[in-house]
């Protein structure tokens, strides 16, 4: 018999284990052991009644990812399902971890179904822009009541199994040995004749008028969906359910499942699944080099960077300590933390035990010899080099052998702060983007020296702050900021041409941006850029850029921190607010500038702004300093409100076609400012080969 379905036949009752680690992912192989496994307790005469288990850890995860994209033998999920149905003994469920998407289908299939007290189930396809394409849509809401199952399978959400138990989507809660007590369960049904119940023969549990419930429910979904498909597909799968027949009901499910897997938003959620999975293999540093023990961290600077990536290391339990130069500054510094932790608690997000413990894992001082028994350190002062290669002179000499020394820097060399230590293997650059603990990013800067085993241990230590670390080289702004100045770029030059400021940021946020540009530059600080501008003006004196954004911050104008910048703000508000004399001042900059302005169209604005990061992320990918295109695509939507439905400005370039992009930036540079738009390579090469950035 199947290794990864086994059987055995305990007290007349068959035991089918599913035993395909990590996740007992429905592949190929489980599957069809599945198959023949019920078939075998079907025919087998001593068999009364049959527990399908998996692990304590997992039912099952649903499909296996591992095979995804390569051909899918028979039988399907769905065939497996009917041969649940056709069983002629009590079938059970077993359900110890989690039952997830196809595992939780699969255990639908079944007739009832007993959990470990900390199960979870959940239907979460909606996640990748699918739907349960295996009867899911169509059996929940048979098991439990139609809202929650529509709200289950339109969020994707995992419930616990005391709320399952509640729904009725789990019979008993069993606590101790799981399989022991499902064939208990199982026996006692045959003890009190209570046998099959298939869930395809019960009616869908919704009271009253379905009409009238969907109708709301329609309503209710489109105005959370924002566009996506797969919610509104999901509604009116369970308005199948709950008014036609079980079989025609599933061939409502099949036809809209199969849509959707086709459409751009669900290839492009797709792709981001698997490129979160993809950042952290490194070619060189193989994925079991042995890391670093990370026991205890400082960090350097309690400003607005430093408390986050404290509070970071705190939500994971890490003990750290917080280090700046004047009591003043550390004060402050705790206070906004202590401010951070008690509004969230104050939201119901975290109980007040939990804040204590984190803050008590806090430790501030102004003496950085406490940072010296740190398993790493990260820096986050000002963002100069001579007071950054200062304070890593200074770590070198305190903290002890084999630390690791991280800098939070933005746009400074990091070899160049690492040469200012007889330790350069150990140094690295951890780039945290604002509000450090909130936002998902983490850019990890590879030194020229950097060590393996302090990259590895790096990455790892990122997703155990529940980061998405992305390896970046050594270059100026890394990939995301890089890429952003070119996208900046483009923003002005619209507005020198004749766009407005909301125009910009309205076609952006349409085409699903989380924000228009000029919005978050109000919200960054347009002092920053300036500050940066400034910089460069000295370092890269051949660098065009528009100088309107220098008038604005001339004025004073320098964003929502000072009431007023590309927007208007009321006070206590941060809802931008259109500012005529911004468009006056444009006015005027054209005729300065002698441009006449034309109407610019939302595509344009969209193409040249999205193009623009698309053109320089090539860039990045044929100088190595992006390891692949998957992990720019992960900056983007992870770092920079790039929605997810459009996978990334790589994915979306695929999607549109390099050739097309290609066409449309040579069009560009006939235009406004057109020899800004220098072609990457990379390009030209992969359009005239027909091929893409993501493989
Ligand atoms: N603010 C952002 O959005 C952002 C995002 C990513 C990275 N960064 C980078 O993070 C770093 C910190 O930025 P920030 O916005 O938190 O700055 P900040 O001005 O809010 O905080 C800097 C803190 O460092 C302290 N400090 C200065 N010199 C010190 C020293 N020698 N020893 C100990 N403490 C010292 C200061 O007193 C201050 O509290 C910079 O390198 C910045 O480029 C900032």
């Amino acid at each position: 018999m199947s290794e990864v379905a086994q059987y055995l036949v305990r007290d007349g009752i068959a035991v089918i284990t599913m035993n395909n680690p990590p996740v007992n992912g429905l592949g190929n192989a489980l599957r069809a052991g599945l198959m023949a496994a019920l078939q075998k307790a079907e025919a087998d005469a001593a068999v009364k009644g049959a527990v399908i288990i998996g692990s304590a850890k997992a039912f099952s995860g649903g499909a296996d990812i591992r095979e995804f994209g390569k051909p899918r033998e028979k039988p399907d999920l769905f065939e497996v399902n009917d041969q649940q149905d056709a069983m002629k003994k009590p079938l059970v469920a077993a359900i110890g971890g989690f039952a997830l998407g196809g595992g939780l289908e699969l255990a639908l299939g079944c007739h009832y179904r007993v959990a470990a007290p900390k199960a979870q189930l959940g239907l979460p396809e909606v996640k990748l822009g699918i739907l349960p394409g295996s009867g899911g849509t169509q059996r929940l809401p048979r098991i439990v009541p139609m809202a929650e199952a529509v709200r289950m399978m339109t969020t994707g959400s995992t419930i616990p199994a005391e709320k399952a138990k509640e729904l009725g989507l789990v019979d008993e809660i069993v606590p101790g040995d799981l399989l022991q007590a499902a064939v208990e369960f199982t026996r006692k049904l045959l003890s009190e004749n209570k046998g099959v119940r298939r869930i395809r023969d019960l009616p869908a549990r919704l009271d009253g008028d379905p009409e009238a419930f969907f109708a709301k429910v329609r309503e209710q979904v489109a105005k959370e969906s924002r566009g996506y498909p797969a919610p509104l597909e999901i509604v009116a799968c369970a308005a199948a359910a709950a008014t036609l027949p079980f079989d025609e009901g599933r061939k409502v499910e099949r036809e809209r499942f199969a849509r959707l897997v086709n459409t751009a938003e669900s290839k492009a959620l797709r792709h981001m699944f698997f490129a979160e999975r993809q950042t952290s293999k490194i070619p060189g540093v193989p994925e079991d080099t042995q890391v670093r023990p990370i026991r205890k961290a400082a960090v350097i600077g309690a400003g607005t960077m430093g408390g986050g990536i404290a509070m970071c290391f705190a939500n994971a339990g890490i003990p750290v300590t917080l280090v700046d130069t004047t009591q003043e500054a550390l004060d402050r510094g705790l206070q906004k933390i202590k401010g951070n932790y008690a509004a969230t608690v104050e939201k119901g997000r975290l109980a007040q035990p939990d804040m204590d413990k984190r803050m008590g894992l806090i430790h501030g001082s102004i003496n950085l010899g406490k940072a010296a028994d740190a398993d790493i350190v990260i820096e986050a002062v000002f963002e100069r080099m001579d007071v950054k290669q200062d304070l890593f002179r200074k770590l070198d000499a305190i903290v002890q052998p084999g630390a690791i020394l991280a800098t939070n820097t933005s746009t400074l060399d990091v070899d160049q702060i690492a040469a200012a230590t007889t330790r350069p293997q150990d140094v690295i650059g951890t780039h945290f983007f604002s509000p450090a603990n909130v936002m998902r990013l983490l850019e990890v800067v590879r030194g020229g020296k950097t060590a393996k085993d302090v990259l590895a241990t790096t990455m790892k230590l990122g997703k155990t702050l529940k980061k998405v670390p992305v390896v970046s080289g050594v270059c100026d702004g890394f990939i995301g900021n890089r890429m952003l100045e070119k996208y900046v770029q483009q923003s002005l030059f619209l507005l020198e041409e004749g766009a407005t400021p909301a125009q910009v940021d309205s076609a952006l946020q349409r085409w699903g941006m989380a924000m228009g540009p000029f919005a978050m530059y109000d919200m960054a600080g347009n002092d920053i850029g300036w500050e940066i501008r400034k910089r460069r003006a000295k370092e890269r004196p051949d660098m065009v850029y528009s100088k309107f954004a220098d008038r604005i911050c001339e004025k004073g104008w320098f964003g929502q921190k000072a009431g007023r910048g590309w927007y208007r703000y009321e006070k206590g508000n941060r809802k931008p607010i259109p500012d005529p004399e911004v468009e006056k001042m444009l006015s005027d900059y054209r005729k300065e500038v002698g441009v006449t302005p034309r109407k610019i169209s939302d595509e344009e604005i969209v193409e040249r702004c999205i193009f623009a990061l698309a053109n320089e992320g090539a860039r990045i990918l044929e100088e190595g300093i992006a390891l692949r295109a998957s992990d720019i695509d992960m900056v983007y939507l992870t770092g920079y409100g790039f929605p997810p439905y459009r996978g990334g400005p790589m994915f979306h370039a695929d999607t549109v076609g390099l050739g097309k992009m290609l066409d449309s930036i040579r069009r560009f540079q006939e235009g406004y400012q057109g020899d800004q738009w220098k072609l990457a390579p990379l390009l030209i090469k992969l359009a005239s080969e027909g091929r893409r950035f993501n493989g």
